[in-house]
Order: structure tokens, then sequence, then C-alpha cells
């Protein structure tokens, strides 16, 4: 087959990728001139991507900024991003505008398929129309499906191939040719009856996470009050075993897809006389606790005799998750810019991130991070970085992850 892309970001490189390995040719289109030329170097920028293994198949892959090569395509898969405009509704923008360009050089036979993550009925009433636009009717002259991606940045122990992949086409005959073309990489693949019912699984995936991290974090936040060691409760609730899954505290939700996926369905609900409480409820939570963890710092440098402004703050960690360096919706960020507000003195060290632009900040050694700074605080638990020597080295430690306590150092105070 020959397969095009459209969005090489985190979904859209590691998609290329995998269908060249599986021995088939490859267009792949972003509008970032940077992308493209990075893959015809045969560099990765996704962390999960080693450039050697680009490179093993980047003869098979046609990287361009341009539509035309589209055309020669048995199957487009659109990976464009799903952002949320200023006011916190769906902006479709650069998925319509793939789509368009898409529309522009669309043949017959093709089989469109959207990857992005979005609200239900996107595909049915948004995609295809624009689609016909050329001319040519969705379900009779090219095929239309949604498949969402549920890649998970860093992660190991599932890939594309063992994680089952939904699909859901506009017609049978889309979804028997999505489902044809997702067996080539993935080992299972779940049909549903609808693009809209499989825009919604993965809106529930989502939501479904993002409910269950904001009712721990609300937990977290009642037990500090309790006087009540949150981790020591969910070590406990955790060992029962059926009924219960595991969520762990922490400074807030982070990553392309969490902090803003589902409001794409609370948007969408609107228009069904609906208000999607719990989506709603969830994003107050998670939002609030940078903010909890502000005010968190602040009590551990009252109890010693000190104010916020002055400090020297040491932050561990800004990217939104342990072992990567995506700083999209990170937490620390809105930590680090509410204590700079505050007139603290901050410095990091993220292994995975070296500079934070925005906040003219460089990361440096944990040695330098340590040296003079009044208060440690965890806020992303990097492996391969000693937290519990960390923490013992440092007049004050604030631990937002729970990862040191087990530590000798006692004093250590936690989320
Ligand atoms: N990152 C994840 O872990 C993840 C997981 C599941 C689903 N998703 C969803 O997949 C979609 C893509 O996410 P991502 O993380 O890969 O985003 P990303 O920002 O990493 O990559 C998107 C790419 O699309 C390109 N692009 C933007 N407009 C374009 C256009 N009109 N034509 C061609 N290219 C264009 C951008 O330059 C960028 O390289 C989103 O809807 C997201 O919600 C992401």
């Amino acid at each position: 087959m020959h397969i095009g892309i459209m969005g090489l970001g985190y979904v859209g490189l590691p998609l290329a990728v995998a269908f060249a390995e599986a021995g088939h040719d490859v267009t792949a289109l972003d509008t970032d001139a940077r992308k493209i030329d990075s893959i015809r170097r045969r560099e990765s920028y996704i962390e999960d991507i080693p450039s050697d293994r680009l490179a093993a198949v980047a003869d098979r892959i046609e990287a361009t900024r341009h539509a035309q090569p589209l055309a020669r395509c048995d199957a487009v898969l659109i990976c464009v991003p799903t952002p949320l405009t200023a006011n916190r509704e769906p902006d479709l923008g650069p998925l319509m505008s793939a789509t368009r360009a898409l529309s522009g050089v669309l043949q017959s036979g093709q089989l469109v398929v959207v990857e992005s993550t979005t609200y239900p009925g996107t595909t049915r009433e948004r995609i295809a129309p624009l689609l016909e636009e050329c001319g040519l009717v969705a379900g009779r002259d090219f095929n239309v499906a949604f498949s969402p991606e549920r890649v998970d940045p860093g992660r190991t122990d599932f890939t594309l191939r063992t994680t089952p992949k939904i699909v859901g086409g506009l017609t049978d005959a889309c979804a028997d040719r999505a489902v044809a073309l997702y067996e080539a990489v993935c080992d299972t693949v779940v049909r549903v009856t609808t693009p809209d019912a499989a825009e919604l699984a993965k809106l529930l995936e989502n939501i479904f996470r993002s409910v269950n991290i904001a009712l721990v974090n609300e937990m977290a936040m009642l037990a500090d009050r309790m006087g009540i060691d949150i981790w020591e409760v969910v070590d406990a609730a955790a060992t029962k075993p059926y009924g219960f899954m595991r969520f762990d505290p922490g400074p807030g939700m982070g990553g392309h897809c969490l902090p803003v996926d589902p409001f794409y369905l609370s948007w969408r609900a609107r228009e069904f006389d609906m208000t999607a409480e719990f989506i709603e409820l969830a994003g107050k939570v998670n939002q609030n606790m940078p903010y909890h963890c502000v005010a968190r710092i602040e009590r551990v440098l009252n109890d010693a005799a000190k104010a916020v402004r002055g400090s020297r703050i040491a932050v561990f960690g800004v990217s939104y998750k342990a072992g990567v360096g995506d700083m999209r919706e990170s937490p620390a960020l809105k930590i680090i810019d509410v204590l700079a507000g505050l007139g603290a003195d901050v410095v990091y060290h993220d292994p995975h991130v070296p500079e934070l632009v925005e906040q003219g900040l460089r990361s440096t050694s944990v040695d330098d991070t340590l040296d003079g700074a009044d208060l440690a605080v965890i806020v992303t638990a990097h492996p391969g970085v000693d937290h519990d020597s960390i923490v013992e080295r440092a007049p004050l430690a604030l631990d937002l992850r729970g990862v040191t306590r087990r530590s000798k150092d006692r004093s250590t105070v936690q989320l």
C-alpha cells in the first residue's frame, strides 16, 4: 500500500515509521518545514522513535509540505492537532485546513481516516462534506473512517502493534477498508458501527482518566487537611484485587490530551441540551492543583519562617510526566510562573528539558540546582534522578509525587 500521513507529531511520525516498517510506501506531510527537514536528514524529533529506527526505513518515507503527492496514496491518515481556542472551545482550524488541502487532490477509490481526537459527529458532519467539495461522494467514490490514536508517549509495554485499534466507518465498506489497513500494523482491530461511536469511545477513555485523577486529587487535598498520608491510603486501597483502579495524585494534569479533549465533548453536549458536569468538575479540580501546590509551598516556607518572595526554590522535573520531555500543558509551568510572580527565585533541573524559553530558565545540574536553595520541590519524578538524596540534601523539601516517602529524611512534606 501507499499511505499518506498528514501531521507528523507524536501520533503521525510513529504511524509513518510503523507503516514503512511493515513494507509500505509512505508520503508524510507536515506544514512545519523543520519537521520535514528533520525527516529528510533522518533525524527523529520524537523521543519514542530513535533516529536509527527512522533511518532504517527512511527510503520508504517521502517527506513533503505539499498535498499533491497524496493523490498517489491508497489511504490518507489525518493526525493534525485538535487544540482548544483561548475560550476553551474546540479549534478545528488545523483539521479543517488539512482536510481542505486533501480535498484538492482527492482521488476516487481513496480511503481517508481521521486519527485526531475530536467530538462525535466531526467525521460525518465536517470532514466528509468538506472532502466532497472535490465533486466525489463519500461512501460511494471514496471511503471515510475515524480511528482514534491511543499512543502514550514514553510507554514501552504497549506499542502501536499491541494496542487494540478502534475503527468506525461511514459505511460498512469504509469500515472494511479501514480495518484491512490497520491490520497491517496492529494485532487487534476493534470495529464499531459508526465514526461517531469511535470518536466518543476515545473521549470516554480520556474523560475516565481525567475524572479519576480529579477524584484522587480532591482526596489528596482533603487528606492533607485531615493530616492523613494520601499515598498510604492509595497504596492500601490498591490492594483490593477487584473493583478499584489505582490513580495517583499529583500537581495537575498535563499533556496534549487530558487537559484538552474532555472539553470537546462538554462543548458538543451543550448542543444536545446537556451539561457534562463530570467533565467540567474534573477540569476544575485538576486545573486548581498547581495553585494548591503553590499554597503547599507557601506553607512549607511559612513553617520555617520564610516568605516566597526572595526564597530560592529548586524545582525537580518540569515536563508533564516522568521519563519524557513533553512540556505541553505541564502543571510545572503554572507552578513556576505563579512562584516567579510572587517574587521567588526559581531554578530547575530536568534531564529531558534543557530550557524553558518563556520563563528564561535553563536546566542546571542537581548540585547547582540545590546550591543555595531554600526549598526543593519534586514536581515530576524522572527515572534516573536520585530524589531521596535531593530531599536529604535540601534544607526543606516538598514531594508532589510521593516518591520519597520511604526516604530516611522524615522532614520531607508530601503533596
Ligand atoms: N500525543 C498524544 O499522546 C496523542 C494521543 C492520542 C491522540 N492524540 C491526538 O492526535 C492528534 C495529533 O496529536 P499530536 O500529539 O501528534 O500533535 P503534534 O502537535 O505533536 O503534531 C501535529 C502535527 O501536525 C502538523 N500540522 C498542523 N496543521 C497541519 C496541517 N494543516 N497539515 C499538515 N500538518 C499539520 C503540525 O505541524 C504538527 O507537526 C490530536 O488530535 C491529539 O489530540 C494525541
